[in-house]
């Protein structure tokens, strides 16, 4: 049976006005490009944004880490680039960090998810995308999803998911991974992806090999060795027969929790979950925001979008976080609102020590 695989590509080439959202002209021209690309390299595609950052979901048949997959993604994200330095966006070609493309766009700048599965009677996806935030954001969503009872009923009512699921994470600091089983690992796994700012969930798979989410890991300040914007990630979730419900993936954001991302890449906020006609960032260039698509795969063609946080049951959960959003910003340059110092020092703060260096003075004992 031919497999479908689903890769989800991002990058934010630039928009209007400052970092808030993508110009209608640059979806416009990428959903173009794809739309050519139909028939050919690619099965189906669906553009969108979720605030300054562009988004490609593309299905195909050419499996993961596909060359002329990634090239094609690279294609729309500088020729959308170029479009938007002629209109003088903001940050045109924020995310394109090198300009010799060789095969695959991970380290490049763009955030990749994607999944290669052989369909099953019926394939539920769910395609999560953030902006003003980091990869890890995902950890808590993830663990809730596939570890917590209290989140999935179905990891106690569902014999096809009773047996839990496999956690992969990256150290994306030391470029290195480890594999943990849910639930007989669970505490070992939140050591790690309790610290998100290094520790990122990659996939999640059930325990008998089906892939069950991929998540996007590049770490823009890694990449570029200084702050460039955010990394703004992506994430792919199956659901249902023998994986978390829909509504069991979707339940975790109804709480709202507190991700690093926010202004300049440098303050902690709340991840707020809205419909496609919210995802634009505007209080102090945000806050962070999340949009979920839901769609059907049918023969690697991409039934939807259902824009699932588009839904008055998601009213409180947004009405909390503009109260967390209140409460975080009184604090202004202070922490815990600014990250913390560690922290800091992948954004333009190491800029500003630079000047004020020389005048630290010993103490005399
Ligand atoms: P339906 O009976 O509507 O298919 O719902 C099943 C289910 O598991 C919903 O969570
Ligand atoms: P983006 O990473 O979304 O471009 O945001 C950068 C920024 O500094 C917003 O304040
Ligand atoms: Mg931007
Ligand atoms: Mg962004």
């Amino acid at each position: 049976m031919v497999k479908t695989t689903v890769s989800l590509i991002k990058a934010d080439i630039g928009s209007f006005p400052g970092h808030s959202r993508i110009h209608p002209q640059l979806l416009e021209k990428a959903q173009k490009m794809l739309s050519e690309a139909e028939g050919k390299v690619l099965t189906d595609s669906f553009v969108t944004h979720c605030g300054d950052d562009l988004e490609l979901l593309m299905t195909h048949t050419k499996g993961v880490d596909s060359p002329e997959i990634h090239k094609l993604a690279w294609t729309v994200f500088t020729e959308c680039a170029a479009l938007a330095k002629k209109m003088k966006l903001y940050g045109a070609g924020q995310d394109i960090l090198s300009d010799a493309f060789s095969g695959n766009v991970k380290g490049m700048g763009p955030g990749v998810a994607e999944m290669e599965f052989e369909e099953r009677g019926s394939d539920p996806l769910l395609c999560f995308m953030a902006d003003k935030t980091e990869p890890g954001a995902w950890n808590f969503y993830l663990y809730k999803v596939f570890a917590d009872p209290f989140n999935t009923s179905g990891l106690v009512i569902d014999p096809g998911m009773h047996e839990g699921f496999i956690f992969e994470v990256h150290d994306v600091v030391e470029k290195r991974r480890i594999m943990f089983r849910t639930p007989e690992e669970s505490y070992s796994l939140l050591v790690y992806i309790g610290a998100p700012s290094r520790y990122v969930v990659k996939h999640v798979f059930r325990k008998d090999g089906l892939i069950a989410a991929s998540t996007s890991t590049q770490r823009l300040s890694l990449i570029a060795g200084k702050y460039v914007g955010k990394d703004d990630p992506v994430m792919m979730i199956r659901a249902q027969s023998g994986l978390p419900a829909v509504g069991e993936v979707i339940e975790p954001f109804a709480t709202p929790i507190i991700v690093a991302g926010w202004m300049r890449g440098s303050h902690h906020g709340p991840f707020m979950p809205v419909g496609l006609c919210d995802a634009n960032c505007t209080r102090f260039d945000g806050p962070p925001r999340v949009i979920c698509l839901g769609f059907q795969v049918a023969n690697g063609k991409l039934i939807g979008p259902v824009d699932m946080f588009d839904d008055v049951a998601f009213d409180r959960v947004r009405s909390r976080c503009n109260e967390l959003a209140d409460i975080l910003r009184a604090h202004g340059p202070f922490e815990p609102h600014r990250l913390s110092l560690s922290e800091m020092e992948y954004t333009t703060l190491p800029g500003v020590e630079k000047e004020l260096k020389h005048r630290w003075e010993k103490i005399p004992e």
